[in-house]
């Protein structure tokens, strides 16, 4: 009898574990009808706003006891942000790489002293795109560990990775969706970037170093990407990162801009803080991402016809262009938001306008908001 009754549990367990829909892959770009099927098998969950900006917003001892690395699991998911990555790696968010915006938000403050107004643009942006807005939650990748063969395509398994908006092309030590593996640690990438912070910052990692090694690798994808794809939110998704990595990478006691070459691979490939790390002296938000957009000013664009056609895209704005982000804003949400989920309603459509009004709020009501989807019925509530 003990022996049928786990035969009939295995069963049910066996039949729908082959129809649940995981309850952190987004539901972007699905069918209407996969999505209805999708939904009705979920748990929904209200989203909760994004915590305050940090009481307490100096430097402090994150590698602590309650905050011990400990490399991925079996079935922990781990993507192409170093610092999330870390995060999850040290306890600050749930290790397992699955989280809701909230901890995100809170993670990146308390973890490394991401400034408020960016860790919220960062998270809510990706958890419109990748994450799952019915369960609010959202997995930071795909795979446990960083290295090793690739799964089979498609290229973009889950996880942080819906290719071209925020995940993109030209990154530091993770390839281009088009040469197959776009989120795992890269180690020829990494060799190259070693070389030139050898070369430009004496063995740091510093924001001479990011606007080198940034300008490289855009070349490089120029000349062996034929789909290279440089537009729109990426354009300045791909600054940003190399100074976060600077800003958030450096240990807040000296708060000097410096990362050593080997704190800089411990990040990137391990997911690890140094031995005694401190979070940053101070919340740091976009600091120095003009300095490494000066080092060699660039304009937002494509190859058009194969490698080495590079064209500027005079629909893309730049640093100069939208200075409040305006025009970024609006883009995301027409054209890459709106889209993925056609027909929103109910608690689909609830928790999407919740989700975008939590984006929305970090441009600190400069700009005009957009309803894509509509404003709430009072019978959707
Ligand atoms: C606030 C939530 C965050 C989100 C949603 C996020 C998301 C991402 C994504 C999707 C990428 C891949 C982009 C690409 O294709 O290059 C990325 C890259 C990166 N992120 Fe994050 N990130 C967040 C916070 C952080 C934090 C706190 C740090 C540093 C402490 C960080 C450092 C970086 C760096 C250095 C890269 C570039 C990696 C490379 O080029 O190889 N991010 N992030
Ligand atoms: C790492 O990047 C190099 C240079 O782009 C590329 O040739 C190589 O195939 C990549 N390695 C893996 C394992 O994807
Ligand atoms: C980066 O390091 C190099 C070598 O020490 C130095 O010349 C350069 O001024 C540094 N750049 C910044 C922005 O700290
Ligand atoms: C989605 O909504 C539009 C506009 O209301 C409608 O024309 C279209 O038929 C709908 N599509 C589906 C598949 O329900």
């Amino acid at each position: 009898m003990a022996r049928f009754a786990s035969f009939v549990v295995l069963a049910i367990s066996l039949v729908s574990s082959t129809i649940a829909f995981p309850a952190s892959r987004s539901l972007a770009g699905l069918s209407i009808e996969e999505r209805d099927a999708a939904v009705a098998s979920l748990r929904p969950a209200y989203p909760r706003p994004p915590p305050p900006p940090l009481a307490d917003d100096g430097t402090k001892l994150v590698n602590d006891a309650a905050h011990r690395w400990r490399p991925a699991g079996r079935g922990d998911k781990r993507g192409p942000c170093p610092g999330l990555n870390t995060l999850s790696s040290h306890n600050w968010m749930p290790r397992n790489g699955v989280v809701t915006p909230y901890q995100m938000v809170d993670a990146t403050q308390e973890g490394f002293n991401m400034e408020s107004t960016l860790a919220r643009r960062f998270t809510y942006s990706s958890h419109l795109i990748d994450g799952n807005v019915i369960t609010d939650l959202m997995s930071i990748g795909a795979k446990t560990d960083l290295t090793g063969p690739a799964p089979p395509p498609p290229a973009n398994p889950g996880g942080l990775n819906l290719h071209g908006f925020i995940e993109g092309d030209a990154s530091f030590t993770r390839g281009d969706a088009f040469h197959g593996d776009n989120w795992q640690f890269n180690q020829t990438l990494f060799d190259e970037f070693a070389e030139y912070i050898n070369k430009y910052g004496a063995g740091n990692y510093n924001y001479t170093v990011a606007g080198e090694f940034r300008y490289q690798r855009i070349q490089e994808s120029i000349a062996t990407n034929p789909q290279f794809n440089f537009r729109r939110l990426r354009f300045f998704a791909a600054y940003i990162e190399t100074i976060v990595g600077v800003n958030l990478f450096t240990d807040g006691r000296r708060d000097d801009g410096q990362v050593p070459l080997e704190d800089t691979r411990s990040f990137f490939q391990d997911a690890r803080m140094p031995d005694g790390f401190h979070r940053a002296a101070k919340p740091y938000g976009l600091e120095g991402t003009d300095v490494v957009f000066a080092a060699h000013p660039f304009t937002p664009g494509s190859n058009v016809n194969g490698i080495n056609s590079y064209e500027t895209d005079t629909t893309s704005p730049d640093f100069g262009t939208d200075p409040d982000g305006c025009i970024q804003y609006a883009q995301f949400i027409n054209e890459a938001v709106a889209p993925l989920y056609p027909n929103a309603t109910g608690i689909l459509r609830r928790n999407l306008n919740l989700n975008l009004q939590y984006y929305f709020d970090t441009f600190g009501g400069k700009c005009e908001q957009i309803f894509p989807f509509g404003k709430d019925d009072e019978d959707d509530n």
